[in-house]
């Protein structure tokens, strides 16, 4: 079910929780986004993602923006329960598609999200942004996110 609608130009863009049969468009645009911020996509993990979201096996969100025919933009979240900052929402994949951007697609997709965090009782959302990609950078201090003060470390195992 949708929760909200944004007029988009003349089509009328919706948010709602991603469905079983959404999956296939979903890994599509997922695909898209990877490959636009310069990595390769890998078919097997981004349709493991998305088949976690919407087989609910793992706690998270998976929100999609609609327009009449086509979706247009994701979002899509995971839930990590963190001794030091509580209930932890970290998104991990966030696009819209370049000719629906500057309309507020994202902007409503992060409303929904906040929204949905709120009622699931999550202390905090959480994402990377890479240093390149000032663009992202200045949307999400314009929906209200803040830079963290922390380093980010990782080892790669695969
Ligand atoms: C970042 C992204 C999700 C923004 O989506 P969008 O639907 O275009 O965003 P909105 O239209 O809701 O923009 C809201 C505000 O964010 C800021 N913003 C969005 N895109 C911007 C850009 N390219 N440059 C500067 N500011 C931008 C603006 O303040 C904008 O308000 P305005 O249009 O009234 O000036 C989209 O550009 C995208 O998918 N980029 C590629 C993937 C990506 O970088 N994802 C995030 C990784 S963490």
């Amino acid at each position: 079910m949708a929760h909200g609608f944004l007029v988009e130009g003349t089509s009328i863009v919706a948010v709602d929780r991603a469905s079983l049969s959404d999956r296939k468009e979903i890994e599509k645009l997922i695909a898209e986004y990877h490959a636009s911020e310069g990595t390769t996509p890998i078919k097997e993990r981004i349709s493991w993602a998305v088949d976690q979201q919407v087989r609910s096996e793992s706690p998270g969100l998976l929100l999609v923006a609609r327009d009449k025919k086509r979706i247009v933009g994701v979002a899509l979240a995971v839930y990590t329960p963190s001794a030091e900052l509580g209930r932890v929402m970290t998104v991990n994949d966030f696009f819209v598609k370049p000719e629906h951007r500057r309309k507020g697609v994202g902007q409503e997709l992060v409303r929904h999200m906040v929204e949905e965090c709120k009622r699931m009782k999550i202390d905090e959302i959480g994402l990377e942004v890479l240093y390149a990609n000032k663009a992202a950078a200045t949307f999400w201090r314009s929906v209200g996110f803040r830079r963290a003060n922390r380093f980010l470390f990782r080892k790669k195992l695969r």
